[in-house]
């Protein structure tokens, strides 16, 4: 197959032919770029699983252009997923709802629920619009780094898809805040740029039924995600990091720094500027990875502490090191 890339605006009307005829689609959202199949569509829906090679326990969020959508994918929905829907959708959040009787099985991984999500990003609303909902992964290899531009996206699946919508580098940098509103109490699945402190303002506002916001496993957890093809670890300092770079460079290796912060002690070293807030450094992280994979053999990458979107990056960086520290 040959994939075609396309400006995402002139392409979103051939795009929405693809998607009634059952093909792929790969287009753009604010977090990462998305790898899209009619949800409705149970054979267009298994492409996805083949094209990146994705385990099939692993469900899909199901994309919607509008909030009335919702009531075609979910069932029993709660009040609390309104509430959060006025402040934070469109935008960075799915959230996972009972399964609604019309969406196939192969697209929630067998499960009775279903994750749920409306992207702010207009080209990738304007494709569900035009055609259906989307079930959509993000539109990399699984287990590789998340594409936040059609070159990545190209990078990983080219000759997998039959389309790719350029709609240039996403926004946000990484994946969806994964919220699950099925569970007693609301649960983040997966931290993201709604932030666990902003649901909680939300959330927390319902006092009869005393929620309390805290992080568990989403079925994707379990398994290696983010990883660059090299060597990569995080380096709780400075000085751990030199030793790693210093010990890398005096064993033969090319090794990057890829960091944050600006310390005297690293100029010289070859190094990635993740830029100056914690918003660019969502944004940045993963073009930053893929481009360290391809240039050097060891990656280290800075440890930061913060809150907020911070600590939704770091989520990931701890799984690209496969936890590995220094
Ligand atoms: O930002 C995003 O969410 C991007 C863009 C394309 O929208 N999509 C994305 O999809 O990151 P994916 O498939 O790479 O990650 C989906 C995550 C996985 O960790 C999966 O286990 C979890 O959401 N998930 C999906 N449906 C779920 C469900 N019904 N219950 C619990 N977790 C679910
Ligand atoms: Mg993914």
């Amino acid at each position: 197959m040959k994939t075609e890339i396309l400006d995402a605006k002139l392409g979103i009307e051939k795009g929405a032919e693809l998607i009634l005829r059952g093909e792929l689609v790969v287009f753009p959202t604010e977090t990462v770029y998305g790898l899209g199949a009619d949800v409705f569509n149970e054979s267009a829906v298994r492409k996805i699983f083949e094209a990146k090679g994705r385990p099939q326990d692993n469900p899909l969020i199901v994309h919607i252009s509008s909030l009335e959508q919702v009531k075609e994918i979910a069932k029993d929905i709660p009040d609390s997923f309104y509430e959060v829907a006025v402040r934070f959708m469109p935008g960075p959040i799915s959230i996972v709802l009972k399964k609604g009787d019309k969406v196939p099985y192969t697209v929630t991984a067998g499960g009775d629920t279903v994750a749920v999500r409306m992207p702010s990003n207009t080209i990738a609303r304007e494709l569900i619009a035009r055609s259906k909902p989307l079930a959509a992964p993000s539109a990399n290899k699984s287990k590789h780094i998340s594409p936040t531009t059609a070159k990545h996206v190209y990078d990983d699946l080219n000759g997998e898809v039959e389309l790719i919508l350029d709609g240039g580098s996403c926004d946000v940098g990484i994946e969806s805040t994964v919220l699950d509103l099925t569970t007693d109490t609301p649960t983040v699945l997966r931290p993201g740029a709604v932030t666990v402190e902003m649901l909680a303002e939300v959330l927390g506002a319902v006092e009869e039924r005393g929620k309390v916001i805290k992080i568990a496993k989403s079925p994707g957890m379990k398994y290696t995600h983010y990883a660059p093809k090299v060597h990569t670890v995080v380096a709780k300092s400075v000085e751990s990091a030199l030793t790693e770079y210093n010990k890398s460079v005096a064993e033969g290796g090319n090794p990057v720094l890829v960091y944050r912060n600006i310390y005297a002690e690293l100029s010289g070293k070859s190094i990635i500027d993740l830029g100056k807030t914690p918003e660019d450094y969502a944004r940045n992280i993963y073009s930053a990875l893929r481009s360290a994979e391809d240039k050097y053999d060891e990656i280290i990458i800075e440890e930061l502490h913060g809150q907020g979107i911070e600590f939704s990056v770091m989520n990931r960086v701890y799984k690209s090191a496969g936890n590995k520290m220094v």
